[in-house]
This record gives structure tokens, C-alpha cells and sequence, in this order.
């Protein structure tokens, strides 16, 4: 087995793993999904998964990537014989591998939106453009499948040669200016949007805790969209984890990244709402969303063409740094086991994934009719809603019952060097409120509850 790498110091694995977590879940997915689910309510629950859920199963996800320090699929391996535990944990890093695949091939698709969007921008596209006008260069774009294969190839091939090169060799050093930068525009699009744009109203449609919208698939979206916010339920945070330096406090981290996660998704609500209500545009849009609204907002501002430049630059960082950790599981299995290099097995995943792409480029233009949906949804929404919405939350809820159930305390104990106090509220979480949080919103969902 190749002698597994770490990061340089505490600051590169936290803004690695914020990398992976800040994207386009937080600028494009957050505000779509909660146009669609109807605001206040959605929002509630989703910040309720994230507290209850996400960071107990992200500390755990840390925690057994650091313990093991090998990838997800061996690390559930060596832990489970470690512990005495069935065989069959190492399902969590296979299903981990699995949903990689399925969400890089549709992430790659709209992050080669964002690819288009610079040059647009760059060119003046958007210059004093009318919220018509802004849905029209969008529903251009997608409606255009060889226009979206090259910028979806582009960003496949960006992504891989990322990975093939190794965890230290760039991505830490990318990371660590371009994510401060990231969040002093959208800073400045908050400010946008607070004088120009009907602030109140969007205000009050992200807070305002209507429950007479909130749907069972709405709260099952939520839970579905902190897993995917966060990248966890798939081995994504636990392989960074397992190139972590072992004196590091997990607990205090993992607050960090969590936090700053959800900053970047209200702030991007923030910039995107009251634009919305000003342009008359309908909240409930869709995916084109973020990208029919802030492009009027740059194409009425001054400096407009070079900030709406600069924000989709960063958008595309953004999904880069997220995209690589997508990868990362699959791989690190395939090159600490000496089955192929780690070059060739970034590069044979990126193929997989981008074959798995071009249905999703075909589900905006050649098969976005109803002859192609199942259930109403297309070939983009159905791959979209099995990984974020129900293979996450799996994988997050048998990665909670691992650490508090099949393996013993004194693992938790000795990796997390927490206080009594704080131990036992780990503990309960991840015992309990976890576990039964998924376990319920899933039985809900079916009709169970
Ligand atoms: N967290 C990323 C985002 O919010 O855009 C998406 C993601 C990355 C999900 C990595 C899962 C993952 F393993």
C-alpha cells in the first residue's frame, strides 16, 4: 500500500474541506431548491438538519477518515474488524463511490454553466439587461446540448488533472485565495441587492416560517440538501479527513466548516431573493434561477461587466474545489490499493462520470420533454434526487450508526479528545438525534409516519 499523504497544516485541511463544502450547493442549488419548496420553512428545517445531523455525522465522518487514514471503502474495512463490527460497513464507502459518480456527472454539467457565464459576462452580454432578456441568453445556453458538452468536457478535464496530481500539488494553495475572495463578492452582492432590490421581501421569504408550504418532499429536499451542502453521506469529508494530522481537534473544525458553509448559503439567498421580487421574476424558477437573476444585477450595476466576470470566475472555483472531492473517494481506493495509478484512476472516474454527464446535458434541450421524465422528473432531477436526497442521508445514516452503535465509545473518545460535557452531547447525537432525524423524515416520506 502507497504511504498515505496529509495535508501541510490545520489551516489547508479546513480550507479544503470548506472547499468541498462551499459550492454550488450554496449559490446555485440553496436558493433554487428553496424557491421551489416555498421559503421560511424550508430554510428552518434545512438549518435544523445541519445542527441535528450534519455536523454530529461530519465529525464522525472526520473522525473515521483520520483513525483509519486510508479511503472510505478501506477505512470502513479496517474499522469495522478493528471494532469487531460485521463486514458489510464497507457498503458506506462503496455506495460513497457510487453517488460521487452520479453527482459529479450532473455538477459538472452546471459548473460548465458558470464556465459560459465568464465569457458572457466578460463580453458584455449582460450589460443593462432586462430580466427577459437575461432568461432568454439562459435558455439559450441550455438549450444549446453542444455548447453544454464542451463546457462540460472542459470542466471534467480541469477536475481530474486536479486529482491526478495529488492532494498538496495546488489545490491547497488555490484554495486558500480564492474562498476569502469568494465571500467578499458575494458580500458585495448583498449590498446590491439590499439598495436595489426588494430587500424586505426577501428577507422575510427566507425567515418567515410559513409551514402550510412545506411538503413532505420539501423536508425530505432539505435533509437531502445539508448532506450535499456539507459533502457528506459519501466518504467526500472522511478522505479528507484521513489526511488529516492526528493532533487536530475535530470538534472545533468541524464547527468552523459548517458554519461557514451556511453563511455563504443565506448570503447567496440574501443576494438573490430581493432581486427576484424587483425583477418580477418567480422565485419557484428552477435551476435558472441564480443565473437569470444575478446576471441583471450585474448588467445594471457599474463595474458590472468586470464584477459579474469575477463572480461566475469564482462560482466556477467554487464547484472546482468541491468537484475534486467528489473524485477523491474512488480514487484514493483505487491508488492505495496499487490497482492503477492514481493519474489513471482519476482520469477512467472523470470518463465514467462525464459519459453519466451528457444525459444530464441532454435533459435541459433534447430530453426535456414529458416522453422523458419519470415520475416528472428528468434524467437530471431523477440523478440529482437519488444521490443528494436519499443516498446521502443513507450513507450519513449508517455512518452515524457505525460510530454510535457498532463500534465502541472509547474509538469516539480517544479520536475527539473532547470535554465530558461536549463527549456526551457527541454522543447523543450521534446515538440518537442522527440517526432517528433521517430515519424519520425518510419513513415520513414513504408514507410510514
Ligand atoms: N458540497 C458541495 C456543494 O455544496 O456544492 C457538493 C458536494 C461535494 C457534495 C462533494 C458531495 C460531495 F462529496
Amino acid at each position: 500500500m502507497s504511504v498515505h499523504a496529509q495535508w501541510s497544516t490545520r489551516l489547508a485541511f479546513m480550507l479544503a474541506a470548506i472547499g468541498s463544502a462551499v459550492g454550488l450547493g450554496n449559490v446555485w442549488k440553496f436558493p433554487y431548491i428553496t424557491g421551489e419548496n416555498g421559503g421560511g420553512a424550508f430554510v428552518l428545517v434545512y438549518l435544523l438538519c445541519i445542527a441535528l445531523i450534519g455536523i454530529p455525522v461530519m465529525i464522525a465522518e472526520v473522525m473515521l477518515g483520520r483513525r483509519a487514514q486510508r479511503s472510505p471503502i478501506s477505512t470502513m474495512q479496517v474499522l469495522a474488524k478493528e471494532q469487531g463490527a460485521s463486514g458489510f460497513w464497507q457498503i458506506v464507502g462503496w455506495s460513497g463511490v457510487f453517488a460521487g459518480f452520479l453527482i459529479l456527472s450532473f455538477y459538472s454539467v452546471i459548473a460548465g454553466w458558470a464556465m459560459a457565464y465568464v465569457i458572457e459576462s466578460a463580453s458584455g452580454t449582460f450589460n443593462a439587461i432586462s430580466g427577459d432578456g437575461s432568461g432568454d441568453v439562459f435558455g439559450g445556453l441550455i438549450g444549446d446540448p453542444q455548447r453544454l458538452m464542451i463546457w462540460h468536457t472542459l470542466f471534467m478535464i480541469m477536475t481530474v488533472a486536479v486529482v491526478a496530481r495529488g492532494i498538496r500539488a495546488g489545490i491547497e494553495k488555490l484554495v486558500v485565495i480564492l474562498m476569502p475572495l469568494l465571500l467578499v463578492m458575494l458580500l458585495i452582492l448583498v449590498a446590491y441587492a439590499f439598495n436595489s432590490g426588494e430587500f424586505g421581501r426577501g428577507l422575510a421569504y427566507l425567515f418567515s416560517f410559513d409551514f402550510s408550504k412545506l411538503s413532505t418532499d420539501s423536508i425530505i429536499v432539505a435533509m437531502g440538501h445539508a448532506f450535499f451542502t456539507l459533502s457528506l453521506g459519501m466518504g467526500a469529508i472522511m478522505v479528507y479527513g484521513s489526511y488529516m494530522q492526528k493532533n487536530t481537534s475535530i470538534g472545533s473544525s468541524v464547527l468552523m466548516i459548517a458554519i461557514a458553509d451556511t453563511v455563504v448559503a443565506l448570503l447567496a439567498g440574501l443576494a438573490i431573493f430581493p432581486l427576484v421580487f424587483a425583477n418580477g421574476l418567480e422565485p419557484g424558477a428552477g435551476p435558472g434561477l441564480v443565473f437569470v437573476t444575478l446576471p441583471t444585477a450585474f448588467g445594471a450595476m457599474p463595474g458590472g461587466q468586470f464584477f459579474g466576470t469575477v463572480f461566475f470566475v469564482l462560482l466556477v472555483i467554487a464547484a472546482w474545489s468541491s468537484a475534486i472531492s467528489l473524485v477523491e473517494p474512488a480514487v484514493a481506493w483505487l491508488s492505495e490499493r496499487d490497482i492503477m495509478s492514481r493519474a489513471k484512476a482519476s482520469w477512467m472516474i472523470g470518463l465514467f462520470s462525464w459519459i453519466l454527464g451528457i444525459g444530464t446535458v441532454l435533459s435541459f434541450n433534447l430530453w426535456s420533454g414529458d416522453e422523458y421524465k419519470v415520475m416528472g422528473k428528468t434524467f437530471f432531477d431523477l440523478k440529482d434526487y437519488l444521490a443528494s436526497n436519499i443516498m446521502l442521508p443513507l450513507g450519513g445514516l449508517l455512518i452515524a450508526l457505525f460510530v454510535g452503535w457498532a463500534a465502541k465509545a472509547s474509538m469516539s473518545k480517544d479520536e475527539l479528545n473532547l470535554s465530558s460535557g461536549t463527549f456526551n452531547l457527541f454522543w447523543l447525537a450521534i446515538r440518537f438525534v442522527a440517526p432517528l432525524g433521517v430515519a424519520i423524515i425518510f419513513l415520513n416520506a414513504v408514507g410510514l409516519l
